[in-house]
């Protein structure tokens, strides 16, 4: 008699793998938005990189307990090098360690994205860093950098995602602070959110947001998702639940951290799943030869 290993639970499982890690990995603060870099190098070993270099320390070791600081960097002591000026921000809703690992993530980053430019910026999903050697702090700025719309919602019916779209980014309008949020909780089915620079003032960063919030009315019609970036605030709204981005999750704070507890659990579980079934498909096929197969 002939026995033929079977592959149909290794492939199924293998299948799962696949669906897992698509599924799971997703949602990080990490994820890339936009970078910029201006056109301008400096020389390496001048004085202005000593300049930036201390700047990036002075963010990294700030961000280890601030979530926004602002700095004018001449270089390490005594030097006085040319100034650089930066700042960087987190998202309003991270945790200090995940706004730590956000800076960090930006700064290892900055470097090789903007290689020995003048000025840079880099916006990631949690977190914001940018410096340049003239001052643009407590400027206003709403120069367009990036918009995003999503897909059109489908079987919009009766109305009632744009009516409740339009909720939420009045809610964004209407909203205090730097760091805005609308939709969260209630069930409702869009969500949003929005941030200022953390050195604008209300009416500056109310300004801003109008302009972005105004944009995304006019670009993003029917779309399930849309963002704006303007070059000092950001908003955007998403479908609760129907993720137009991989990283539109249903915010919690935490949430980030245990999606990605999830997927280590499961990764894990897989990963001993397939061990134990190709284990045994290895000893099917091994002991299948006895049998005189040609
Ligand atoms: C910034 O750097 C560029 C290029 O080195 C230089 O032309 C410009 O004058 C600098 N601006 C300031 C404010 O230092």
């Amino acid at each position: 008699m002939k026995m033929k290993p079977n592959f149909t639970p290794l492939l199924l499982l293998l299948l799962l793998f696949f669906l897992l890690f698509n599924t799971t990995t997703p949602s990080s603060i990490t994820d890339f938005v936009y970078a910029g870099c201006s056109p301008l190098k400096y020389t390496p070993g001048t004085p202005y990189q000593a300049s930036v270099n201390s700047l990036l320390t002075s963010i990294a070791n700030s961000a280890i307990i601030l979530p926004y600081n602002q700095f004018t960097s001449t270089g390490p002591m005594p030097s006085s090098a040319p100034s650089s000026f930066g700042v960087y921000q987190c998202r309003g809703d991270l945790s200090v360690s995940d706004c730590q690992s956000c800076i960090q993530s930006s700064l290892t980053q900055i470097g090789s994205l903007c290689p020995f430019a003048v000025g840079a910026s880099l916006q990631l999903l949690g977190c914001f860093i940018r410096y340049d050697n003239s001052s643009f702090v407590g400027a206003q700025d709403k120069g367009l950098v990036l918009k995003r719309c999503g897909g059109s919602v489908a079987n919009n019916g009766g109305g009632d995602y744009g009516a409740q779209r339009e909720g939420v980014l009045t809610g964004i309008v209407s909203g205090t602070g730097t760091y805005r949020v609308a939709g969260r909780g209630g069930g409702g089915a869009v969500q949003g959110e929005a941030q200022c620079e953390g050195d604008m003032d209300a009416k500056t960063c109310g300004d801003c947001l109008g302009d972005a919030v105004g944009t995304l009315r006019s670009a993003c019609g029917d779309a399930v998702s849309g963002e704006v970036y303007l070059v000092k605030c950001y908003a955007r709204y998403w479908a609760t639940g129907a993720y137009a981005r991989s990283d539109a999750h249903d915010y919690s704070p935490s949430s980030d951290v245990a999606s990605k507890t999830w997927a280590i659990v499961l990764g894990i579980i897989a990963g001993v799943a397939l061990i134990i079934v190709f284990l045994s498909f290895l000893r099917q096929a091994c002991c299948s030869h006895g049998h005189g197969k040609m």
